[in-house]
């Protein structure tokens, strides 16, 4: 497998378990940074739990652990208060899901809230009109603040998502088919988006749609039944897949 210098994240033999259930099989991978890496195979294969391990979402599900290690550049993010570890690495889900009974303004904000951080006037303006900007939203938004986020349309109230998970500045964004609720126009504007905040943050895309993975990934991770399968460039992965499994997949033999 592809060898990364200066990974953001590592894992060690991680695997994830459900009770019993084993759904992450001894997996060892670098994430590269500010790039985009995408990660992706056949429905049940583990995506979804992958990425929840690494800001450690995994463990809120009852009967739900991790063996394994999962390094955040060189800290053992089990060892970390999981406070800290979703503040550096946020997350942004497959359906838009801004707090509905909150504003534009408060849902940008809202991550400050939960963490119990007050924040003078100023500041606050000033994240919000940086988040919404940095999601490409701003000038959409800019009038209409202090509506409910909920009156957005879906592709908005996602751009909104993304503005509340980049408020707290994390290093890293994980993406869980973010665009697959949304309509072409407004996956082209997050796809776009997602190519513009490469350069400020690390971003690890859940997808099934391969031309999406083609056109903003730099990595892909390719999992089969809770196994990395292959790791590498995307335009390698793509055009010169080792695995058979991954060709099948890429081919559409399953999906
Ligand atoms: N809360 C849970 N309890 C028990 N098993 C679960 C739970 N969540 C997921 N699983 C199982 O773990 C495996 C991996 O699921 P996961 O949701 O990570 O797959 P995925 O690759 O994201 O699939 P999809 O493409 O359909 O979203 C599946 O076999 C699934 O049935
Ligand atoms: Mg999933």
């Amino acid at each position: 497998m592809t060898s990364i210098k200066n990974p953001i994240f590592r894992t060690e033999d991680l695997c994830a378990y459900y009770r019993d259930f084993m759904a992450i099989k001894h997996v060892t991978v670098s994430i590269p940074e500010k790039k985009v890496t995408a990660v992706m195979g056949p429905s049940g294969c583990g995506k979804t739990t992958f990425i929840r391990c690494l800001n450690r979402l995994h463990e809120l599900t009852p009967g739900a652990r991790i063996t394994g290690k999962i390094y955040l550049r060189d800290k053992d993010i089990l060892k970390m208060d999981p406070i800290v570890v979703r503040r550096k690495v946020g997350m942004v889900f497959q359906r838009p899901n801004p707090f509905p009974t909150m504003t534009i303004y408060e849902n940008v904000l809202a991550g400050y809230k939960l963490l119990g951080i007050r924040l003078p006037k100023e500041v606050a303006d000033r994240i919000v009109e940086d988040a919404l900007r940095k999601a490409a939203l701003w000038d959409e938004v800019k009038d209409v603040l202090h509506r409910r986020g909920t009156f957005l349309s879906g592709g908005q109230q996602q751009r909104l998502c993304i503005a509340r998970a980049l408020a707290v500045k994390p290093e890293v964004l994980l993406m869980d088919e973010p665009t697959s609720a949304l309509d072409p126009k407004a996956t082209l504007q997050i796809e776009n988006l997602i190519v513009e905040l490469k350069s400020t943050v690390t971003i690890v895309i859940v997808t099934h749609n391969m031309p999406q993975a083609g056109r903003i990934s730099d990595y892909t991770a390719f999992f089969y039944l809770g196994e990395l399968i292959e790791f590498g460039p995307t335009a390698e992965v793509f055009t010169n897949p080792k695995d058979p499994r991954t060709e099948e997949y890429l081919t559409g033999k399953f999906s």
